[in-house]
């Protein structure tokens, strides 16, 4: 038996990362991993092999599509789906190693197994327990399962099984389309195959900015995805190599049928805590199953904390890591601080979506005044000459101060664009003060800038 200032159970984004910031702050950190290797859902099968799968596909599409008016002729590269699965996992076990490497550079101990908190202050891995001054439940989430849809992970399959699937399918079905359906989606149309959406709502990607909804849902019908909406599925059957999907219209009740030679079920995630004992020791839960936290992401037990997915707010990497670290502030007796309100959220189709802070929709519930400034990437030169013209910077600010509420982009790099938003966010800029930042030409930057020059006397290029 050991004894530590801090254990953590689960070594995904959050965990990983409440780790190595524990052990810079002078703690003896364990973190309990069952999995063959480290880095959880993000690093194994969710953020980083999807990443992969997104660069190797758009590959190809730029290939078919845009090599030729670029004066690059020859061939269309085919797709070797064995190598490029093998591709996809080297990329996983480059990651996976990287947080070994952190791991014993920071002498954090790795304890292989599955943990369980057989009382407050001891941790249970295999026969061993282990004694822990403060407990953190980095557990992460699963794929939240669907009525009428069994999941076999070969012919219906979650998002772990389409990083895996013996070929490419002729007939792809996605129920629901959230960030896992099109981001995957996306992937195998391009790929080749025929895809479907089926999702219950009336738009995708649900609580974004509906205007990019709407545009996004446009551009990926150009790439060859087919939606139905308004669309609630009630089962799939099937064999070893096809399945049914069977779904109710909304605004008629009628019954449809389509088939598939992959269904994907990407409705949802929910919080992964099975097996840890919570309910023995009383850790209070949320209806939904999640774990409850105070501000110090503290449970009602003491000296057991949650983060990530496993407890309120957005199943995001991200959120995690900022959860992860500030946690481990709050353990070491400092002052860990999370800012909720700046989380981005970005979808790697492409273009990507990104997007941080309130939405016209959240601001004109809560009846606050605001302006809009909005600018097409189709006056950004360096956008135009990649072909990426398409899409949009919006960025909402107060009316009366020019502070600035949020920012919603679809376009090229919008996921790294967004941060330049999120920093201004965070020093609590005014859209004006972004407008007066030089930023370099030709870049897809200066998109954001006028963006913000169109909250003020107006952008330069439109
Ligand atoms: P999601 O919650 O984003 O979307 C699920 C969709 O399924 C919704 O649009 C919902 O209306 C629809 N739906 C639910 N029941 C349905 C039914 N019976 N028939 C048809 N449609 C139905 O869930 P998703 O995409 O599975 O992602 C899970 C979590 O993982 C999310 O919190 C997401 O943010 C996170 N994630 C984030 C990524 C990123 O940041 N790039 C990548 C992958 C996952």
């Amino acid at each position: 038996m050991a004894s530590y200032d801090v254990i953590i159970i689960g070594s995904g984004p959050g965990g990983y990362v409440c780790a190595i910031r524990c052990a810079q702050l002078g703690l003896k950190v364990a973190c309990v991993e069952g999995r063959d290797t480290l880095g959880g859902t993000c690093l194994n099968v969710g953020c980083i092999p999807s990443k992969a799968l997104l660069h190797a596909s758009h590959m190809l599409h730029e290939a078919e599509h845009n090599f030729a008016e670029m004066g690059l002729k020859g061939k269309s590269p085919s797709v070797d789906w064995k190598q490029m699965l093998a591709y996809k996992q080297s990329t996983v076990d480059t990651n996976t190693k990287g947080i070994e490497f952190l791991f014993k550079k920071n002498k954090i101990d790795w304890l292989k197994g599955w943990g369980s908190i057989p009382e407050a202050g001891k941790v249970k891995v295999g026969d061993d327990v282990h004694e822990a001054k403060n407990i953190i439940i980095a557990t992460g989430s699963e794929p939240a399962p669907l009525k009428g849809v069994d999941v076999d992970e070969k012919v219906v399959v979650t998002s772990t099984g389409a990083l895996e699937l013996g070929k490419v399918p002729k007939k792809m079905v996605v129920i629901g389309a959230g960030v896992i359906g099109l981001e995957l989606g996306s992937v195998y149309a391009r790929l080749g195959s025929e895809v479907t959406v089926i999702e219950f709502l009336d738009a995708i990607t649900p609580g974004m900015d509906s205007e990019v909804q709407k545009v996004f849902k446009r551009m990926l019908g150009k790439q060859g995805i087919k939606f139905i909406m308004g669309a609630a599925v009630q089962k799939t059957e099937a064999t070893k190599t096809k399945a049914k999907v069977t779904y109710k219209l909304r605004k008629d009740d009628s019954e449809h049928v389509v088939d598939a030679d992959t269904v994907l079920l990407a409705t949802g995630r929910k919080p992964y805590t099975d097996g840890l004992g919570l309910d023995a020791l009383g850790v209070e839960m949320s209806e939904r199953g999640m774990i409850k936290t105070d501000e110090h992401w503290q449970t009602n037990v003491k000296g057991i904390y949650a983060i990530g997915d496993a407890i309120a707010g957005p199943m995001l990497a991200h959120k995690a890591e900022d959860e992860g670290m500030a946690a481990a502030e709050t353990v070491a007796g400092k002052h860990g601080h999370v800012n909720y309100g700046v989380i981005p959220g970005v979808i790697y189709t492409h273009p990507e979506v990104a997007n941080v802070g309130e939405t016209e929709e959240s601001l004109k519930e809560q009846g606050r005044a605001f302006k809009v400034g909005k600018f097409s990437f189709m006056g950004n030169a360096r956008a135009k000459a990649v072909f990426a013209g398409d899409g949009f910077v919006k960025i909402l600010a107060d009316k009366e101060t020019d502070r600035i509420l949020g920012a919603h982009i679809i376009g090229p790099a919008a996921g790294d664009l967004i941060h330049e938003v999120c920093v201004a966010m965070e020093f609590g800029a005014s859209a004006q003060d972004l407008a007066m930042t030089c930023h370099a030409h030709p870049t897809y930057s200066e998109a954001v800038r006028e963006a913000a020059l169109a909250c003020g006397d107006g952008p330069i290029h439109m």
